[in-house]
């Protein structure tokens, strides 16, 4: 491919870490985290060889969804810090060489905003519009609800103009009316100020609901589509290579609307179809379910990314399994009703839903690093954090940073009662599982992530190639290869736990005529390798090898 195809596409090969300032570093003892804290750590995720820092909600907030519940599009929740520590922060990152992107979560505020306080005062408010409203009684729609453990309609009665307002979340965050032209004007103007400020683009919350244009009679307010691809124009005259990062849990044939026709609306979306499919494998020792999700997965535009991840902020969804395969993972993952949440996911972290066997849990990063797409990892993922299931919810997953085995982690010199959340206890505890120890530890998870990442970075394949799944008669492997530019990467992912052997056949355009080099990216060693040499491999349980074929002069790093 030519530099006019690739050049600037950053977010085909990035690392994206996802952060809650509030929880990574606390640098004035309060026990809250703030910038000036997460600034400190900076060199810390430039050695894991991150390359775009994803930062939660940090805007002033009632916290009643943990800061998706915004009151003020425009500051810094003062807990955190200033407007000030958060452009120092970007600007530490930048120094590094990270970029950093951010939550914008437009969908709705929080029912604290101006603009609600404004708009439910009266029906003639000029905010009023700034939300939709329905007149009427509204149906039952106790199905629709997200969040089904807190709320049995999606419509709210304000009690003192008598009328119902949207919010598909929690009755407290009204849903904003983006057919509303004043509305979309903005949410571009609040996005043109963060990226004066220097993000890099953002991960857009909730982009289906969103996009809603409920309460509109229809056809007023144009195909919600063109709405999104002119932000993202707007996004891309203020900074050329400024990302769109969005979060749409939809079949993939819905997914694909949301990238655009054109390649012109988001640019990345995360990838939950294979995430839920992924712990069906996982669940069954059987590589096949995402094997074939996988190769179902529509072909993207090159200018677009998958965003792919094991754990992140919130449930681990499984809400695209069907009830008999969601019921296998629960067991295999979160047995008690204690690990799961809402009905369809769970609140566990990897290495507790593994057991604590870290040769599976390396297999998953290692498949994290190696599937078509990007990869995203969420805080604590490196060192292999648990969770606190005495936490409510979504919730037990976001606990402090483990720094140090110190009383309150190295997350903070205040006492562990006086945290923003309590710590987790038990096998995955900061006294055994913290980043002190494990950076001096060659064993350790966060050694082997970083060696991932840097595998990762050196094979463009990766990010850029073409996947095909690889036949081969063991339902327990994965076997994929990656292409790009004449070079392959091959992969292999054991899911059981007994040992597999796998033959690869080398197609004939896989090794040049003149012969390639073959190089065991894990084990560091290399030969070369002839045309039509076949591959005889050995996965211990739960196994996984990086194989590269190269071609003379490639120039790839060794
Ligand atoms: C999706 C976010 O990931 C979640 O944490 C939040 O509660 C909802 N959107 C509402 O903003």
């Amino acid at each position: 491919m030519r530099i006019t195809d690739t050049a600037d596409l950053w977010w085909k090969n990035a690392v994206i870490y996802c952060l809650d300032i509030e929880t990574f570093c606390d640098s004035d003892g309060d026990g809250v985290g703030d910038f000036s804290g997460a600034a400190q750590r900076m060199d810390y995720l430039a050695e894991l060889g991150v390359t775009c820092v994803w930062l939660m909600p940090f805007y002033p907030s009632p916290q009643k969804d943990d800061g998706y519940d915004v009151m003020d599009f425009y500051g810094v929740d003062g807990r955190l810090g200033t407007l000030g520590d958060l452009v120092e922060f970007i600007r530490t990152a930048k120094d590094r060489g990270m970029r950093v992107i951010a939550d914008i979560v437009v969908n709705h505020t929080s029912d604290q905003h101006p603009w609600f306080q404004q708009a439910r005062s009266s029906k003639d408010n000029p905010y009023r519009d700034f939300y939709v409203w329905r007149s009427e009684e509204p149906p039952d729609t106790s199905k629709e609800v997200v969040f089904p453990d807190k709320e049995n309609s999606i419509w709210n009665k304000d009690e003192k103009t008598g009328e119902w307002y949207l919010h598909r979340f929690y009755s407290h965050q009204p849903d904003l009316n983006i057919s509303n032209p004043a509305v979309r004007d903005e949410i571009a103007k609040m996005m043109g100020f963060w990226m004066e400020l220097g993000l890099s683009g953002f991960r857009v919350d909730a982009v289906p609901f969103f996009l809603e244009t409920m309460g509109t009679p229809e056809g007023e307010s144009g195909d919600p589509h063109d709405y999104l691809q002119s932000l993202r124009r707007f996004l891309s005259r203020r900074s050329g290579d400024a990302v769109l990062l969005g979060e749409v849990n939809l079949p993939y044939e819905k997914q694909l609307e949301f990238f655009g026709d054109a390649a012109d609306e988001l640019n990345m979306q995360f990838d939950f179809i294979a995430m839920q499919q992924l712990y069906l494998s996982l669940a069954r020792g059987d590589a096949r379910p995402l094997a074939s999700t996988l190769e179902a997965r529509p072909p993207i535009d090159p200018d677009n990314q998958w965003a792919t991840f094991v754990r992140n902020h919130d449930e681990l969804t499984l809400d695209k399994l069907s009830d008999s395969e969601r019921k296998e993972v629960f067991a295999a993952f979160g047995p008690e009703e204690r690990m799961q949440v809402f009905g369809r996911g769970l609140k566990r972290r990897v290495p507790p839903m593994m057991g604590g066997d870290l040769q599976r849990i390396k297999m998953v990063y290692s498949l994290l690093f190696s599937l078509p797409g990007t990869p995203v990892l969420f805080y604590g993922e490196e060192i292999g954090m648990g969770e606190n299931l005495d936490i409510e919810g979504r919730l037990a997953v976001r606990t402090p940073m483990q720094w140090t085995d110190e009383d309150s982690a190295g997350f903070s010199s205040a006492p562990p009662d006086k945290l923003v959340a309590p710590l987790v206890s038990g096998a995955c505890g900061p006294d055994k599982v913290n980043v002190a120890a494990a950076r001096r530890d060659p064993a350790s998870l966060l050694g082997f992530m970083g060696t991932l990442i840097r595998r990762y970075r050196e094979c463009p394949e990766l990010g850029w190639g073409e996947f095909q799944v690889i036949d081969q008669p063991n339902p327990a492997v994965l076997a994929h290869r990656s292409v790009w530019e004449g070079n392959s990467v091959f992969l292999l992912h054991n899911f059981a736990a007994e040992p597999a052997t796998v033959t690869l056949k080398m197609d004939d355009d896989d090794v040049p005529a003149e012969g390639g080099l073959l190089t065991d990216l894990l084990q560091d060693s290399r030969r070369p390798i002839s045309p039509g040499e076949d591959l005889e491999l050995e996965l211990e349980p739960y196994g996984f090898r990086w194989l590269r074929v190269q071609r003379p002069g490639t120039g790839r790093l060794w």
